[in-house]
This record gives C-alpha cells, structure tokens and sequence, in this order.
C-alpha cells in the first residue's frame, strides 16, 4: 500500500522494543455517525464553517481538507475558514467582515481548553455570533475540548452548547482520528469512513516490531542513521501544491514529538516545483546538512495535457498530448536524481492514489514513525514541554501591560 524506498546503504535494524502505540486512536463507530450527522446539518445550513483552533487542534483538518478539496471553490459547499492559530487583530477584524456575508457555524477545539489564541478568538467569536443570531448562536457553536474539565468545557456546558470530546490520551498533534479533525473535515464533505478505514488499516500494516516488515520503522530508522550521520534537516518534499497543508502537518507532528533535549531532526518543507525556483539552489549546492523526504501519489484524478501549437513557436510540440500530471511525475524523478547526484539522500514514500483512504493511511504511517523516531532518540513524543516557555513569558508581559496601564491611569 506505502511503497518505501530507501537509501541502499542504510542497516535495516530490529527494532528494540515496540513503543507505546494507543495514543492514537480512531473513532468509535458511534462518533463516526454523530460526527456525520452533525456535519449534515451543518452542510445544510452554514456557508461558512469556522474552525476555531491551533497546533494539533486545526493542523490534521486543515492537511486533509486541503489535500482532498478542490483549489477553486466550484460548487455551493461549505467553506472551511480558520481562526485562532494566529493573534493577528487584523485577520480577526476582516474574517469578521467577510462573515457578515456568510451563514456561520463555528467549531471551537481546544483539549486544554486555555489555550491563548483560540481562546481569544472564541471570545471574540461568541460576542459576533450572540449579537448576530441571538439565542440561535447556542446551536450554531460546536465545542471539541476535554470530556471533563477545562475553562472551555464549562463555557460549553453553561452554554449548553453541543460538545465533542478530545480523548484524554491522544494529543493534539495526534488527534486527526478523533472529532477534533473528523468533524471539520467531513463538514468539508470528505469520507471520513474511507479516512478512517486508511488509518486503521495502516494501524495494522505497520504494527510489527520487526523493523524487516515494518515500512514506517524503516522510515523511522533511515532517518535516525541519517541523522547520526550529521544530517539534520529533513526536507518533507511532494509535487502536488494541494499537500503543503499535509506538509505543515508533518513539520508540528515531527518537531514537537521529537525536538527536546537538545535532540531531533529539523522538520522543514519544500512544495515543488514551486521551491525549485526559491530553495533548489541551496538544496542542490549548499550545506550538506539535509536529506530529502519526496510524497507521491500515483493517481491524482484530474489532469490536462499538453496541446499541439501549429508552428511550434515555443519549441514544446515535443511534449504534445503528455499528461501535465505525467510531467510533473518525470519531474519528480529527474528532480531526486539531480539531488542525489549533488549529495543530498532521498527517501521516497510512493502511495497509489490521492483519496481519502490513502491520505488517511499516510497520515497513520507518518505517527506511527514518528513515535519510532522519538523512542530511538530516547525521548517523550507525546509531551511538548519547550512550548510552555513562550506561553509563561508572554502572560507575564501580558499581566505586566496591564499593571503599566493601570498605574498610567491612576488605577493603583
Ligand atoms: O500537539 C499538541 O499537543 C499541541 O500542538 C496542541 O494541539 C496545541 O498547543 C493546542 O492545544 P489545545 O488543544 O489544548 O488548545
């Protein structure tokens, strides 16, 4: 199903112990259907579906619904928009505007439930949708959070506001199987069936602790001899503009399971060929500090081919009638032979076809790998500790603004 291929030289390893392989799971059949049922409702009635989240909290939606909508909106579904992941006033004061024209249902998703940026922009949002639809916000606002405590599960509860639930022990950046991503990407009209069934089929896939028969302990493996190499940068690379989503995805799944203890790959992204023209260069020529990881799916459902030009006047008659997908595939391989050749390792991970089923498969085989990873690095790949240090500076600069203007108004 994954064809994974990797560098000739690289010692494929027993893999020493089977790490802990639960804080992942799927769906139960029961969340599958009121997850559908909601996300009916919510097609029938809203435009626009605002996604209220950050980190793990919007990543896994956002990577699926891009990789499996349309780039041009060509029919009446719903839009999926997004807020809380930046605290940007501008953004929020112009989303605002641009929802005046929308019907509007909102997901706010926050395990913790005190998470700053979506916690300010939910307060922001329940006043616009209180003051624009009254008692009938209550029904328009969805809530995912913990099923027991939290600031945000007591607004829910006091507001009597529908609510799914974050399991207690599957973090965020793991939690696209859960409602936390099912709900925003089956509103945005995707089989979260097919979705889920490509996860629990690579659930099992890639079950086997021996690394032999293990494609995503192969991955896991390959990249930590690299690194051991002094490769520290990996470069996550694909030729289908619509995955750069699944890309950001990838990056936060990576860095913040593994970046800890002064330890762990840099998880950066190239979208080709876009990039070829921006940081091919350095990546052909520059520091050999990176090694490649190249996405491809074989089938991508729409395409166009190249027409015949009576008179050749740009010399491509050559390559008339090709597929433009067809194309962009020799692309790719001409690309990882020039990278190669200039010193730079490729991995290449190959799946059939760009559906459903197959994202939702990747999306497994890269957490399941992920969780290899940390655990050969010897470190948690389910806590994020690093990210409370920003969090801790920010609230006090926050407290002490408020003592400066307090004091600048004689207030003490
Ligand atoms: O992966 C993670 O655990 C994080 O990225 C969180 O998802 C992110 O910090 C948001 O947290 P919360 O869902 O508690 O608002």
């Amino acid at each position: 199903m994954i064809n994974f291929q990797q560098l000739a030289n690289v010692p494929t390893i027993k893999a020493p112990f089977i790490p802990e392989l639960t804080n992942y799971n799927c769906c139960s059949t029961e969340e599958l259907f009121a997850i559908e049922q909601l996300a009916y409702e919510v097609k029938e009635k809203a435009s626009v579906f605002l996604i209220i989240g950050v980190g793990g909290s919007f990543l896994g939606a956002r990577a699926v619904i891009d990789a499996l909508t349309p780039y041009f909106r060509t029919n009446n579904g719903v839009e999926i928009q997004y807020a809380g992941h930046n605290m940007s006033g501008a953004y929020l004061k112009q989303l605002l505007t641009y929802l005046n024209t929308k019907e509007v249902y909102v997901n706010v998703i926050s395990k913790s439930g005190s998470t700053m940026e979506p916690a300010l922009a939910f307060r922001i949002v329940k006043q616009y949708m209180e003051e624009r639809y009254g008692v009938e916000a209550q029904r328009r606002i969805i809530v995912t959070t913990d099923a027991d405590k939290g600031i945000l599960k007591e607004i829910a509860d006091k507001e009597g506001y529908r609510q799914f639930v974050v399991p207690g022990d599957v973090g965020g950046r793991y939690s696209v199987f859960t409602p936390v991503g099912l709900l925003p990407i089956a509103v945005a009209g995707i089989d979260i069936g097919q979705f889920v069934t490509g996860a629990r089929i690579a659930g099992e896939d890639f079950s086997d602790s021996n690394a032999n028969n293990n494609r995503a302990y192969q991955y896991a493996l390959a990249r930590f001899e690299l690194y051991k190499r002094g490769y520290s940068v990996e470069l996550l690379a694909s030729f289908e503009p619509r995955l750069n989503k699944l890309h950001e995805w990838w990056k936060q799944l990576f860095g913040e399971s593994e970046g800890k203890e002064h330890k762990g790959l840099y998880p950066s992204t190239v979208n080709y060929s876009t990039d070829l023209h921006a940081i091919g260069q350095f990546i052909q020529e520059g520091s050999r500090i990176m090694f490649e990881t190249l996405i491809h799916f074989e089938e991508i459902e729409e395409d166009i081919s190249i027409p015949y030009m009576l008179g050749d006047c740009d010399g491509l008659n050559y390559l008339a009638d090709r597929s433009m997908n067809g194309i962009n595939a020799t692309s790719k391989d001409g690309v990882a032979l020039a990278h190669e050749e200039g010193g730079v390792p490729v991995l290449k991970l190959e799946l059939p076809k760009l559906d459903a089923y197959h994202v939702g498969y990747l999306m497994m085989f890269f957490m399941k790998a992920c969780v290899m990873s940390a655990a050969l690095l010897g470190v948690n790949p389910f806590d994020q500790p690093g990210v409370e240090a920003y969090k801790k500076k920010m609230l006090q600069l926050l407290k002490e603004d408020v003592v400066i203007a307090n004091a600048n108004e004689g207030k003490i």
